[in-house]
């Protein structure tokens, strides 16, 4: 039996599995998010363990986030639209696992005395991989090299914007940690509080539906693979 042959199937399964993964946690993120901030109801305590919990079913998001690179390089290289070998692959994948544990070592110590300096590097991070997607995506579609397949780099330059998407929302969060989660923490929110929280979960919500957007555009690039030009 040649296992080899099964690799490629297996990783393409695999490679849309996860984009199952991730727009079925969304979904549910997003409604609890809603519903969090319209229970007003609800003592402090139990909605600030909702949004805990909220921030846990968050990792599943970012699992698939990252799981999405490795398995969409592997895909390209079998490929040959990546110029990259088995000791590339094999490098983007430990730089992939080492990314993935340090997303969840962020989310494990975000309520320890380094919280806020993981979260900051964490940060940093993000806008480094942005322009590092965006550069490359965009120097293909200039040159055709590192990516010569214009709807590779297209999916690449798109998911930089998937990420841009994802710091928004994170911007909004950290907007109402620095506004209304508190009082609403501490049972003292104000009608402004609440109303100031709900606002923000929308404009969060709005930075979602273009993330969406992207990665159905994203997905349709991997099995349409339209030919430009
Ligand atoms: C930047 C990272 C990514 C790379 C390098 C990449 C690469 C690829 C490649 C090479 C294929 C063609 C596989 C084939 O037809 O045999 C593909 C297909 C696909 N990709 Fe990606 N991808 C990436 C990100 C994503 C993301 C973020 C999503 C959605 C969440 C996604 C969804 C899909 C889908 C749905 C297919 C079609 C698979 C099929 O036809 O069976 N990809 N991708």
């Amino acid at each position: 039996m040649d296992l080899a042959a099964y690799a490629y199937p297996l990783v393409r399964a695999a490679h849309v599995l996860v984009m199952g993964y991730w727009l079925g946690s969304e979904l549910v993120i997003n409604a609890l998010t809603h519903y969090i901030a319209r229970s007003r109801s609800l003592p402090a305590a139990e909605r600030m363990r909702l949004w805990d919990f909220l921030l846990d079913v968050d990792q599943h998001v970012r699992n698939a986030l990252i799981l999405s690179v490795p398995l969409g390089f592997t895909l390209a290289s079998f490929l040959g639209l990546v110029p990259l070998g088995a000791v590339g692959l094999a490098a983007l994948w430990a730089g992939s696992a080492l990314w993935f544990w340090f997303m969840w070592l962020v989310h494990w110590r975000r309520k320890a005395p380094e919280g806020r300096i993981l979260a900051a590097w964490d940060w940093r991070l993000r806008y480094l991989l942005i322009a590092l997607a965006a550069g490359s995506a965009l120097w293909s579609l200039a040159t055709g090299w590192p990516l010569p397949a214009t709807w590779l780099a297209l999916k690449v330059l798109l998911f930089a914007g998937v990420m841009v998407c994802g710091i928004a929302v994170r911007h909004y969060i950290r907007e109402a940690y620095r506004g209304p989660l508190p009082a609403i923490a501490e049972d003292r929110a104000t009608d402004a509080d609440e109303a100031l929280f709900r606002r923000l979960m929308v404009k969060a919500t709005w930075a979602l539906v273009v993330l969406w957007v992207l990665l159905f555009t994203i997905g349709a690039l991997g099995a349409l693979k339209p030919h430009f030009g």
